[in-house]
């Protein structure tokens, strides 16, 4: 059996270490390249103790990231030596787990180097979609999501052909304010915010998954992933989680990928593509009663829907402008700045206030994120 070499770029955070879990329960299948945080050196070195990588990276400024708590493995500073090294013929797969815009850089370096690129970080796919499926394109890299909603998309196009798609239907659960009215909303707090009834979830995903802003993200993310128009892109909200995403064929026929809410199974499909093995997620207990229940979203509830149909619609610079100034709009709401109700309108005003463009070249890309990014920092209503 040949071992997969791995490099788990973002090894700390919530998907990290959910990839970690299943590399530990392939030892003979998988072993792991290089490793990769910005801070959380502690932990970094822990995974480096156990799993061995040949490098562990630091982003981030840290100051008890000593080279002895590393043992053999060689530790590097900075995010530019993660993609220097995820080039190099010793690592088959990366697995794209950093959070935010940071992520972009290293994926793009994967897909350039022809990886097979697991993507978590929907960031990079919503800023720079058109501009990484191309490159992939280009030099034979393989797209695996990671994110259950296009992995369950992904696994539901098998069962068809791609011309014989009519919609993908992206699942929601709503999180902790389904149901809610909009005036409701504007008392929401970040503690109130950061509790979400399904997934456990890194601080920014989850404020995203509260103002459904995760969802717009994932529209977008669909949108380039599997090159459909927007308007072949439905939402319903489903609380229960298990079915993770839908694909419609023209003679009607829906086809749903489900399975309990665990984000080790879509991490190893994606690993493990187009093989499947034993997980170590829970299996279905079909002796217990299941009621699953769909619903359409609420669009006045959670105006930040509209924002990911309409930069799905438009593409261009809008993925890469809503990313950033979401991205602020949350750090602001979580610093008490600006109120739960506001991350939508920030986002909206960012957004429609932008220098459009329909082609923009990765420069274009990155300077828009910062400029988005001063905006929303400077946005009052
Ligand atoms: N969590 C989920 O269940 C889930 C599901 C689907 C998709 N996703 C997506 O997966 C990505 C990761 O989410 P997460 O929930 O795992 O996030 P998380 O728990 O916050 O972890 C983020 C990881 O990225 C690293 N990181 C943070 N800022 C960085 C920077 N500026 N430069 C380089 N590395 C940085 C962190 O290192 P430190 O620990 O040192 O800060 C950590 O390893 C996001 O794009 C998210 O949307 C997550």
């Amino acid at each position: 059996m040949e071992v997969q070499s791995i490099a788990v770029l973002g090894s700390t955070g919530s998907v990290g270490t959910r990839c970690l879990e299943v590399v530990r329960q392939h030892a003979g299948r998988m072993r792991i390249a290089g490793l990769s945080a910005h801070r959380s050196s502690r932990l970094l070195a822990r995974q480096a103790r156990e799993f061995r990588p040949d490098w562990a990276v630091l982003s981030g400024s840290v100051s008890d990231g000593r080279a002895e708590d590393f043992e053999g493995t060689e530790l590097l500073r900075g995010l530019e030596a993660a993609e220097t090294r995820i080039r190099r013929g010793d690592v088959d797969v990366v697995v794209s787990a950093i959070v935010g815009a940071a992520g972009l850089g290293p994926t793009l370096a994967a897909v350039d180097a022809g990886k097979r690129t697991a993507i978590a970080n929907k960031e990079s796919l919503v800023m720079a979609g058109p501009l990484i499926t191309r490159r992939a394109a280009e030099t034979g890299a393989r797209l695996l999501p990671i994110d259950s909603e296009h992995s369950a998309v992904f696994q539901a196009l098998q069962a068809g052909r791609r011309q014989d798609v009519r919609r993908i239907v992206l699942t929601a659960s709503g999180g902790p304010f389904r149901g809610w009215t909009s005036q409701q909303m504007a008392s929401v707090t970040p503690d109130m915010a950061l509790q979400h009834p399904v997934w456990e979830m890194g601080r920014r995903i989850t404020i995203d998954s509260a103002t459904m802003m995760n969802k717009a993200l994932e529209i977008i993310e669909a949108r380039w992933l599997f090159d459909v128009s927007a308007d072949q892109i439905a939402v319903v909200v489903h609380p229960e989680s298990w079915v993770h995403s839908f694909v419609e064929y023209t003679d009607g026929s829906v086809i749903a990928q489900m399975s309990p809410p665990d984000m080790r199974l879509p991490i190893q499909y994606a690993l493990t593509f187009p093989e499947r093995h034993e997980c170590p997620c829970p299996d279905t207990d079909w002796q217990q009663p299941m009621t699953l229940q769909f619903e359409p979203p609420d669009p006045v509830a959670f105006p930040a829907l509209q924002l990911g149909f309409e930069a799905a619609e438009r593409g261009g610079t809008c993925g890469a402008v809503l990313n950033a100034a979401d991205e602020i709009a949350v750090a602001r709401f979580l610093e008490g700045e600006i109120r739960f109700d506001q991350i939508a309108p920030l986002c909206k005003d960012v957004l429609h206030h932008h220098d459009y463009e329909a082609h923009p070249t990765l420069e274009t890309l990155l300077n828009l994120d910062a400029w988005a990014r001063k905006e929303a920092r400077n946005w009052t209503s």
